[in-house]
C-alpha cells in the first residue's frame, strides 16, 4: 500500500514536470551589511569557537574550494566523527531549511549548533560568550555594531549575515541560461533536457536546483539508511527517510554524495536516483549527458573568499 501511494506521488511530481518553470541563473550579488559580514567572516575562520580551539567553521566548510569537505564524514574534536556527510555552506542561504532533515528554519536558527554539537566544536554558547568577551579585538568589533555587544543572537546574526555571501555566480550554466548558448557543451544542453525529461526536476528545481523541498531517499526500494530523515524528528510513518532535496549547484566539486556519503563519483550518484528516485535505468549516453549537465553547474568561488590564506 504504502509503495502503491509513493509511486502515485512520484507519478503526480513527474507530470506537473510539465508545468515546472525553467531553471533559473543565480544573482551576481546579494544586499548586506558590509561590518557584520566582515566580523561573521572573521567568527566562521575562528577556532576561537570550538571546545579545544582546534576547529573553526572552516575546518568542515572549506571556503577555498567547495565549501563542504571531501571525506564521507568530517571530524569533530578528538576525532569524533559525525551523522551526516558536510553539505556546502555556497549558496545555503537560498534553501529552504537547513541541515539533511532541515531541522534549522534558517541559517540564523542553524549557526549556533555546529558550537554545541558534541561531535563538532563540542564547545556550549555561553562559554562561547565567555571565550570572545576575553577577546578584546571581538568586544570591540561587536560593540562597533550591536549595541548590546557580544551575544547569542549577535553572534547568530554574524555569522549568517557572513553566510550570506557565500553565493557562486556564473556557472557556466547560468550564462547559458543569460543567452549564452555556447557557454555550455551540446552534451550538457541534451543533459539539461533530459534533466527536465526524465523528472530530475521534479525534485531538484528552483534558484539552487534543489534546497526547496524534502522528499524521500528511496522511492522505488529501500536505499539501506541508517539516518531515518526527518522520521527522527518528527516520528510520522510518512516522515522515514525523508531527507531535504539538496542544492545541486556545484555539484560536481562536493562528492562524496548523498546523506552519508556513500557515492563517490557523479555518474554513481545519478544511476542511482535514477533507479531509486525514478524507478528507471538509464544507458551509458543519457547518464554522460546528464553528468555534463551537472558539471556545468559550478560556479566561480565567492568573491568575500579571495583573501583567505587559512587551510585548516
Ligand atoms: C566538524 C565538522 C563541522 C563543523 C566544525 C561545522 N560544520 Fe556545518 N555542517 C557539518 C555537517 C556534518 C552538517 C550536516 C549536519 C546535518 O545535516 O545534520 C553541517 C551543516 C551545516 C549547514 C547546513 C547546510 C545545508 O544545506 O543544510 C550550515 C549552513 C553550516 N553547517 C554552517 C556551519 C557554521 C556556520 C559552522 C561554524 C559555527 C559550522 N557549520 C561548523 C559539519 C560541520
Ligand atoms: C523524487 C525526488 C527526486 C528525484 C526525482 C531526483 N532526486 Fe536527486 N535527490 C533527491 C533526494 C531526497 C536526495 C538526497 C538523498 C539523501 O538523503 O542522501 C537527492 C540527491 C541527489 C544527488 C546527490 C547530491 C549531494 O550533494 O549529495 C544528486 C547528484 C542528485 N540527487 C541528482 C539527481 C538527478 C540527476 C536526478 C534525475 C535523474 C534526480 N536527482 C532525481 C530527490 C530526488
Amino acid at each position: 500500500m504504502k509503495k502503491v501511494y509513493f509511486v502515485f506521488v512520484a507519478f503526480l511530481l513527474q507530470t506537473t514536470v510539465l508545468f515546472c518553470a525553467e531553471l533559473i541563473p543565480l544573482p551576481f550579488d546579494v544586499e548586506v551589511d558590509d561590518k557584520k559580514v566582515q566580523l561573521g567572516k572573521k567568527l566562521f575562520l575562528d577556532t576561537i569557537l570550538s571546545k579545544d580551539k582546534t576547529l573553526s567553521c572552516m575546518s568542515c566548510h572549506n571556503l577555498k574550494h567547495n565549501g563542504a569537505d571531501t571525506v564521507s564524514y568530517s571530524k569533530g574534536i578528538k576525532n569524533q566523527k559525525g551523522k551526516f556527510n558536510v553539505p556546502t555552506v555556497f549558496n545555503a542561504v537560498y534553501n529552504f531549511r537547513q541541515f539533511w532533515d532541515g531541522r534549522a528554519k534558517s541559517l540564523k536558527e542553524q549557526a549556533l549548533e555546529p558550537i554545541q554539537n558534541p561531535v563538532e566544536m563540542g564547545h556550549s554558547i555561553p562559554n562561547a560568550i565567555r571565550d570572545l568577551k576575553n577577546a578584546s579585538a571581538y568586544v570591540k568589533a561587536f560593540n562597533t555594531i550591536y549595541e548590546d555587544g557580544i551575544t547569542e543572537n549577535n553572534l547568530a546574526d554574524a555569522l549568517t549575515e557572513f553566510e550570506k555571501t557565500l553565493i557562486t555566480p556564473n556557472a557556466p550554466f547560468d550564462k547559458y541560461l543569460r543567452g549564452d548558448k555556447n557557454a555550455i557543451s551540446k552534451s550538457a544542453v541534451q543533459g539539461y533536457k533530459l534533466f527536465k525529461d526524465k523528472g530530475c526536476i521534479s525534485c531538484h528545481n528552483g534558484i539552487n536546483i534543489g534546497g526547496n523541498l524534502f522528499n524521500k531517499f528511496g522511492i522505488y526500494g529501500d536505499i539501506g539508511s541508517k539516518e531515518k530523515g526527518r522520521y527522527a524528528l518528527t516520528k510520522k510513518e510518512e516522515d522515514m527517510y525523508v531527507f531535504k532535496v539538496p542544492s545541486l549547484r556545484n555539484v560536481a566539486i562536493t562528492a562524496p554524495y548523498m546523506h552519508d556519503g556513500r557515492t563517490e563519483s557523479l555518474a554513481e550518484a545519478v544511476n542511482f536516483m535514477v533507479m531509486y528516485q525514478l524507478g528507471r535505468r538509464i544507458g551509458d549516453e543519457d547518464l554522460r549527458d546528464i553528468v555534463s549537465f551537472l558539471e556545468s553547474l559550478t560556479g566561480d568561488l565567492p568573491k568575500i573568499v579571495k583573501d583567505i590564506n587559512v587551510t585548516n
